[in-house]
């Protein structure tokens, strides 16, 4: 899980001139190819290093001020991509990056599907820092049910708003939830209400794209994950014109005493809307999949091919929705990993 910190405070904000998507696309295609040989090896933190060292190497050849707010961790813990750090060429535009080079650390280990290298870009002063928040309540849903849902009333209330906006039954609608013993309660009354779990032990920022994105055969997403991935997912899914909400869940009693010094009750019940975790219309979202998904595919070594990758690219501004499948040559330069990361990729070949 990535921990954010407070920054510089908010300047004035600046309009970004093009689809720095475009260009943050590499980065998580970076990530992803490094990360990638590391699938179902059962060593995740070798596979999240090797995505670190790629992200932060590629993200200084992209002309920007950027100022890492969901990084991985505090600087003393994290002696890259920290929060914090800047990155970039360090000329305009200035902006707020959430980065998450593996999405799903355990889900790479064990070869899960859902794995992704992730970043998401917004003007300076416009992401959400959730300090000491480690965990927030998550309700995502596509366009259709944006102005439906609630996240203060019952998840079986909000089932049936849902169900009234896309004009379908409660019964065709598909909930990802994250399968922790937390959700028990929450998994019982989705399907008493008569709708469908989608049950997976991690990454909800995918959750929250499959419910964003029209499609997917997902429909909704609730319960409570990660809050930096919920910031990061608010840029995907502002980008896609989906609805969100989102409301501190604290898990752990450090977290909790953290925010009860911090803020008083009411703030850490309110709600936090779609525009508290990303303010203004000018986001940009870049994911790469490292494990394969029926909606991205993860990356794929053909020997006459090279290495493949699929890759979604979003911006808010213009609405765009790219998916971008990279052909990328086995050049070692391109794989930054740790742990003699060339020898790791031969071995994976086809
Ligand atoms: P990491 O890959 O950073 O470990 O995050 C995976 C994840 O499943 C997130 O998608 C989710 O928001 C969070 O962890 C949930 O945390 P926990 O497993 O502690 O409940």
């Amino acid at each position: 899980m990535r921990r954010s910190t407070r920054g510089d405070g908010p300047s004035e904000l600046q309009r970004v001139d093009r689809n720095l998507g475009m260009e943050l696309v590499r980065v998580t295609e970076a990530a992803a190819l490094s990360a990638a040989p590391f699938m179902g090896r059962g060593d995740g933190k070798a596979g999240d290093q090797a995505a670190v060292n790629a992200m932060r190497a590629v993200l200084d050849t992209v002309r920007m001020d950027g100022r890492v707010v969901i990084g991985e961790g505090e600087k003393d813990d994290a002696p890259m991509l920290y929060n914090g750090e800047r990155v970039g060429s360090g000329e305009a535009p200035a902006l707020d990056l959430a980065v998450d080079p593996v999405e799903g650390t355990r889900l790479l280990a064990l070869g899960r599907p859902n794995a992704i290298a992730v970043i998401a870009a917004a003007p300076r002063g416009t992401m959400w820092e959730p300090g000491a928040s480690f965990y927030m309540d998550k309700l995502v849903v596509g366009e259709e049910a944006r102005d439906a849902i609630d996240i203060a009333a019952t998840p079986t209330e909000n089932l049936k708003r849902v169900a009234e906006a896309m004009q379908r039954p409660v019964e065709r609608l598909t909930v990802f939830v994250l399968d922790k013993p937390r959700h028990e309660e929450l998994v019982a009354e989705i399907r008493r209400a008569g709708a469908r779990v989608a049950l997976h032990s991690d990454g909800d920022v995918m959750g929250a794209l499959q419910a964003a994105y029209p499609g997917t055969g997902v429909d909704l997403l609730m319960g409570i994950g990660g809050t930096p991935e919920g910031v990061i997912a608010a840029a995907a899914v502002k980008a896609l014109g989906g609805g969100m909400q989102g409301i501190r869940a604290p898990q752990r009693e450090g977290e909790r005493t953290r925010l009860a010094e911090e803020m008083d009750q009411a703030e850490m019940d309110r709600v936090l809307s779609l525009d508290d975790l990303v303010r203004g219309d000018d986001a940009f979202f870049a994911a790469t999949a490292i494990t394969g998904s029926p909606f991205l595919e993860g990356v794929r070594y053909d020997r006459g091919l090279g290495v493949t990758t699929e890759s979604l690219v979003i911006r808010a501004l213009s609405g765009s929705i790219r998916h971008i499948r990279g052909t990328h040559r086995l050049n070692p330069t391109h794989i930054f990993g740790s742990g003699k990361p060339r020898e790791v990729v031969d071995a994976v070949m086809d």
